[in-house]
């Protein structure tokens, strides 16, 4: 039987690295092609232990250059597609929309038309779109985004993110592409890029600095464990119905406040430090621009359909992560030096 050629984009980032090592060790009769142009959030050093493996292939090249993404096609006759890359973080997209405009729209439309000029035939073709729960904008106290809720995207990011879900469901009623969608809410673990919340919060913790809260700390985010995240993908791109959405999410709302209290109590153990030392870092800054009170996805669609339910608890989660942290010196040292100063400068400083 022919080898079955994914391309998978953004496998150099957080979710995409987790993501590329599961595909590349789980099938290795499938040649696994790692499409990434490495932006700040983009690191090799995430793939390691797969980049000798004789079936994976690493690509450098951007997902907005269409004419290359057309020449990738026709070369290498990808059999599915499944697409992580983006731009990915709010606060970056509330100071520079233009960059989550090109790469999330245009670069998801660059794709989409590579896919759908070279497959003449679409017997066991897939593009599979990786996106969020943002795009159904804010929950009040009570109530969960299903995959039916109207779409109300609020910032940039979510905006671009939603704009992208339309389009590949477009190329699939238009032009009968096989595609696929999720959904998920936000994800932790190892990787993970120190400007968002909880990898922030642990480097910021271990070097005694100030732990910046948005606003009361009283938004509520839905935390999944990325390896959980990896494995809905694996199942949804082998299982799911073709033009159909599904939900992920681990029905795991925390409170902002609530979950760094929690990690400064785990950190405060594993650094050997007195319970209570860390609190004293919690510092509550201006809040973000147009920020989205709750979000809590009802993945029971995913989880009666296919069977899929997350592997682990919030606190063993949050534990692993921690200890990923406080063992992989080198990796923070190498993705918070440079670019990243400045990134925090103008982020925290003066606000
Ligand atoms: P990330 O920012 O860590 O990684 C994004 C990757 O895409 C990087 O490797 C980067 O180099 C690459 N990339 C960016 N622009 C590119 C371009 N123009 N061409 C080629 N590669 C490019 O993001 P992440 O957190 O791993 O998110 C991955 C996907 O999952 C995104 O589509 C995001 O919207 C979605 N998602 C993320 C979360 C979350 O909590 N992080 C939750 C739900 C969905
Ligand atoms: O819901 C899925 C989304 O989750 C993904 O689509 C995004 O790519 C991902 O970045 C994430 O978005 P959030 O904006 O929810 O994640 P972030 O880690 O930036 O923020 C989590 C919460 O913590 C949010 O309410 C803002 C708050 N926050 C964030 C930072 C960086 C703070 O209070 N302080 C901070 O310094």
């Amino acid at each position: 039987m022919a080898t079955r050629k994914i391309l998978i984009t953004g496998g150099a980032g957080f979710i995409g690295s987790h993501v590329v090592r599961r595909m590349v060790n789980h099938y290795p009769d499938y040649h696994i092609y790692n499409l990434d142009n490495l932006t700040y959030a983009g690191n090799l050093e995430n793939l390691r232990d797969v980049e000798s493996k004789p079936n994976y292939t690493f690509i450098k090249a951007d997902i907005v250059d269409g004419e290359k993404m057309q020449s990738l096609f026709q070369e290498h006759n990808f059999d599915g597609v499944i697409h992580l890359a983006a731009e990915s973080h709010v606060d970056r997209s509330i100071s520079n929309p233009m960059e989550f405009i090109m790469t999330n729209i245009v670069g998801t439309v660059s794709l989409l038309n590579a896919a759908k000029a070279n497959w003449k035939n679409l017997e066991g073709k897939l593009f599979y779109h990786v996106s969020t729960d943002e795009v159904y904008g804010s929950l009040g106290e009570e109530g969960f985004f299903t995959e039916e809720t109207k779409y109300d995207p609020h910032s940039p990011y979510s905006a671009s993110k939603a704009s992208s879900d339309h389009l590949v469901r477009a190329y699939h009623d238009t032009y009968g592409l096989p595609v696929k969608i999720s959904n998920c809410s936000n994800n932790y673990g190892a990787n993970h890029f120190p400007e968002k919340l909880i990898p922030l919060a642990i480097h910021n913790i271990k070097n005694s600095k100030p732990i910046p809260v948005y606003g009361k700390g009283e938004n509520v985010r839905d935390w999944l464990y990325v390896e959980d995240h990896a494995s809905a993908i694996d199942l949804i791109f082998h299982k799911g119905k073709v033009g159909d959405t599904y939900n992920i999410g681990g029905f795991n709302e925390w409170k902002n406040i609530d979950l760094i209290q929690l990690l400064c109590k785990i950190m405060d153990k594993k650094l050997g430090r007195a319970e209570g030392t860390s609190t004293k870092l919690i510092t509550y800054v201006k809040d973000r621009a147009g920020h989205d009170l709750r979000y809590a996805i009802d993945a029971t669609k995913l989880n009666k359909e296919l069977g899929w339910k997350p592997s682990l608890q919030f606190e063993e989660g949050l534990e692993k992560t921690v200890d990923w942290y406080l063992s992989n010196e080198e990796w923070l040292q190498h993705v918070t030096s440079g670019d990243y100063q400045k990134y925090y400068e103008g982020q925290y400083t003066k606000r």
